[in-house]
């Protein structure tokens, strides 16, 4: 009897592993259905900030480079927000209710990159404050510039007029918005779904260099 039911556990513990598994990764396939069209040329940067647990914006930064290749140069905190989610609401919100930018760690120099994706989640209707810091030092001039962004549902907002504004020598391209996932979702086990796939980036690329690379 015993054995029976540790049988029926295992199988049981199997199954709900597969489903909630399956779940949690749905969306998140990192297999593109579809080809790019068109590589572009020069050298190829990816700056991006992900804050959340789940990563949304490193996730797509991840599938930009499996696609046009680059290098990845994320924005690391000098010191990281807070967790969990209200602890760092709090601190973004105190920090912009103070008009002040979180202090970043070096990153490389970007003098010598033709092409720079540049993304970062939504806060409160634009990029989110670790990306002020960046534009402060790296107005991208010259530099082609390819901005994307997630959100938790309520859309890019001013994300793309904010990126052309702080980078007002660059070549700016049409914009990637991805829903990633809301707090509602993450309570409820599905927090990291998404509608989007990698196929989403792959249209996005063949969109925004169809007449070329740079
Ligand atoms: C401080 C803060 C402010 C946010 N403001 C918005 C917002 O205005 N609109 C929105 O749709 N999502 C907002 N979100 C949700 C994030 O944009 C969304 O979860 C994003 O995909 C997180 O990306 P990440 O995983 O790369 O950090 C906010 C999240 C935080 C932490």
């Amino acid at each position: 009897m015993k054995i029976v039911l540790i049988g029926i556990g295992i199988v049981a513990a199997a199954f709900v592993c597969t489903v909630v598994g399956c779940k949690m990764f749905a969306g998140r396939s990192t297999e593109a259905k579809i080809s790019l069209t068109v590589k572009p040329q020069g050298k190829i940067a990816i700056v991006y900030y992900s804050q959340s647990q789940v990563q949304n914006t490193a996730l797509v930064a991840k599938w930009i480079q499996k696609q046009v290749g680059g290098d990845l140069i994320p924005l690391e905190l000098v010191k990281p927000y807070p967790e969990p989610y209200g602890e760092t609401l709090k601190a973004a919100n105190a920090e912009r209710t103070a008009k002040t930018h979180p202090q970043l760690k070096p990153i490389p120099s970007l003098d010598g990159y033709d092409i720079v994706f540049v993304g970062a989640p939504i806060w409160y209707g634009t990029y989110a404050a670790p990306l002020m810091t960046f534009f402060d030092s790296n107005k991208l001039a010259g530099k082609t510039v390819a901005p994307f962004c997630t959100h938790g549902g309520g859309g890019a907002g001013k994300f793309f007029a904010d990126v052309a504004k702080a980078c007002p020598s660059a070549k700016m391209l049409d914009g990637l918005t991805i829903r990633g996932s809301n707090q509602v979702e993450r309570r409820l086990g599905t927090g990291v779904t998404s509608h989007h796939t990698e196929d989403d980036v792959v249209k996005w690329l063949n969109a925004i260099f169809k007449d070329g690379a740079k």
